[in-house]
C-alpha cells in the first residue's frame, strides 16, 4: 500500500495560518511544473501534442499562468471559463471551448477570441451559424459511442447513458454539413469515462478514436487535423490504488496511432488531452482545524461547501492529522463539516490517530474539482486559495469571501449595507 504524505508539513501549516485563517486550499506549484513536464514528455513523439487545462477543474488564473508557461493551453466551457483565459493570455487555438446545452453568446464570445469550438450535437451547427453568420473554419464534433464503455479490465462506464456527444451516424452528418458550410480544418472529440486509474484507458479511447477518424476521412473525405482525448485520467485517492503511469500511457496512444493512424497516410494528425483532474488533483489540498468533538465525531473548521465530492458522490479523500503522520491510527472518527445536512462529512468510520482540538487536518486530493465545487449553502463562505510556491514562501492567490461578497448581489437596495 501506498503511503499518502501530504506535501506541506505542520510548521508549514502553523506558519501560514499565522497571516491566513483556516480553512484553505493549498496548491503545490513544485508538484503542478513537474507532473505538466511529465505529461508533455509522454507525448512528445507527437509534434501537434498540446493538453488543454480544463479550467472547471481549477478555475483559478495563477493556477492558469503556470499551466501556460508549462505549454498548455485551456479547455473551457463557460463564458465566466473563457474571461479567465483571455485575462490570462490564452488566445486563439490556444482554447478550445468544449461546452453543451452552450447559450449561442457563448459560442459568440469563444469565436471572437478564436477559440477551437467543440459541437455536442449535430443540431448545435445551425445555432452556431445562425449566431456567429458563419461557420467557422476550424470546428471540432463531441463522439458518444453509446451502449457501455469496456476495457480488458472491465466495465468503464456507460457512455449511452451520458447526454454528451453524437452518434457515429450524427458526427459523419454534421461532418458532411460543416464542409459544405465552409469549415476547413476538422477534430474529434471524445470523453467518455471519468477519473481511470488504469494506464489503459487512454489507448482503449486512442483506439476507438482513431478508428473512427479512418472510417471519418473514407466516408466524408474529410482527414481530421486533431484527435481530442478530452480528460478522464485519474489520480489514486485511496493509498492503495495504483497511480496512473502518464509515460506508459503516452507509449501506449503511440502504439495504437502507428497502427491505426500511420498506415492510412494519417501520421499527421495533433493529439490533443483536456486534463483537469490528473493535472491538479494531488498537487492541491484542503487544510481545515478540529474545532468540536462529540462522541466519534470531529467537526472541523471546513464543510461541504469547500469541497463537495464526499457529500455528493461519497468519494473518498484520505486525510492526514498534522504532525501526527507517524502516529498510529487507533481511533475510528466521523469527520464533519457544519452544514445542516447531514451528509457534510469529509469521512466516516475513518481509523486516524487520536484527534486534539486544533489539530490541523489535511484533506488530500482536493487540486481538482474542489475549491471548484464550492457554493454557499448555509451562508458558508468561500475559503482562500494559497499556492506553495517552488523557493517554499506561500502566497495568497485567492482570498476567502466575506459576508459582502455573499451579500454583494443585493447591492441594488440598501438591506445588507451594513454588511
Ligand atoms: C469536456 C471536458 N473536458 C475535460 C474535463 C476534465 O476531466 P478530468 O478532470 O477528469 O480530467 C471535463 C470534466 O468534466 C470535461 O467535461
Amino acid at each position: 500500500m501506498m503511503e499518502k504524505r501530504p506535501f506541506v508539513s505542520l510548521e508549514q501549516i502553523q506558519e501560514m495560518v499565522e497571516k491566513f485563517p483556516t480553512p484553505f486550499h493549498l496548491y503545490d506549484e513544485k508538484g503542478i511544473r513537474e507532473n505538466a513536464r511529465k505529461l508533455h514528455q509522454a507525448f512528445a513523439w507527437n509534434p501537434g501534442f498540446k493538453e488543454y487545462f480544463a479550467v472547471k477543474a481549477t478555475p483559478n488564473p495563477f493556477i492558469l499562468k503556470i499551466l501556460k508557461e508549462e505549454g498548455c493551453g485551456t479547455d473551457c466551457s463557460s463564458a465566466t471559463e473563457l474571461m479567465l483565459s483571455e485575462s490570462c493570455g490564452f488566445s486563439g487555438k490556444e482554447i478550445m471551448f468544449s461546452s453543451n446545452d452552450t447559450p449561442p453568446e457563448e459560442f459568440a464570445f469563444a469565436h471572437k477570441l478564436g477559440a477551437v469550438i467543440n459541437l455536442d450535437d449535430i443540431t448545435h451547427i445551425a445555432c452556431l451559424e445562425e449566431t456567429l453568420g458563419t461557420i467557422p473554419e476550424t470546428v471540432s464534433c463531441r463522439f458518444n459511442p453509446g451502449g457501455i464503455y469496456t476495457i480488458s479490465n472491465g466495465i468503464m462506464d456507460n457512455p449511452g447513458d451520458a447526454k454528451y456527444g453524437m452518434t457515429e451516424v450524427q458526427l459523419m452528418e454534421a461532418y458532411k454539413i460543416l464542409k459544405e458550410k465552409g469549415a476547413k480544418h476538422f477534430g474529434i472529440h471524445a470523453f467518455l469515462v471519468s477519473n481511470t486509474v488504469t494506464n489503459d484507458y487512454y489507448p482503449m479511447l486512442a483506439k476507438t478514436l482513431f478508428e473512427l477518424a479512418v472510417r471519418v476521412k473514407k466516408e466524408t473525405g474529410i482527414q481530421a487535423e486533431f484527435i481530442n482525448l478530452s480528460g478522464g485520467v485519474g489520480i489514486p485517492y485511496r493509498p492503495e490504488q495504483e497511480p496512473n503511469d502518464i509515460l506508459a500511457i503516452g507509449e501506449g496512444v503511440r502504439r495504437v496511432y502507428e497502427e491505426v493512424l500511420v498506415p492510412e497516410g494519417m501520421g499527421d494528425v495533433a493529439i490533443y488531452t483536456e486534463c483537469g483532474r490528473f493535472m491538479l488533483g494531488p498537487y492541491g489540498c484542503l487544510v481545515t482545524k478540529a474545532i468540536h468533538e462529540k462522541h466519534t465525531y470531529i467537526g472541523v473548521d471546513a464543510c461541504a461547501a469547500n469541497l463537495m465530492r464526499p457529500a455528493m458522490y461519497g468519494a473518498y479523500h484520505h486525510i492526514t492529522v498534522a504532525g501526527k503522520e507517524e502516529e498510529v491510527c487507533d481511533h475510528k472518527y466521523d469527520i464533519v463539516g457544519s452544514l445542516c445536512e447531514n451528509n457534510d462529512k469529509f469521512a466516516v468510520d475513518r481509523m486516524l490517530p487520536e484527534i486534539a482540538m486544533g489539530d490541523y487536518l489535511v484533506i488530500h486530493d482536493t487540486g481538482a474539482h474542489g475549491f471548484a465545487m464550492g457554493y454557499n449553502y448555509n451562508g458558508r463562505l468561500r475559503s482562500a486559495e494559497l499556492l506553495l510556491k517552488e523557493d517554499g514562501s506561500v502566497a495568497l492567490i485567492r482570498r476567502a469571501e466575506t459576508a459582502k461578497d455573499y451579500f454583494a448581489t443585493f447591492d441594488f437596495c440598501d438591506l445588507l449595507k451594513a454588511y
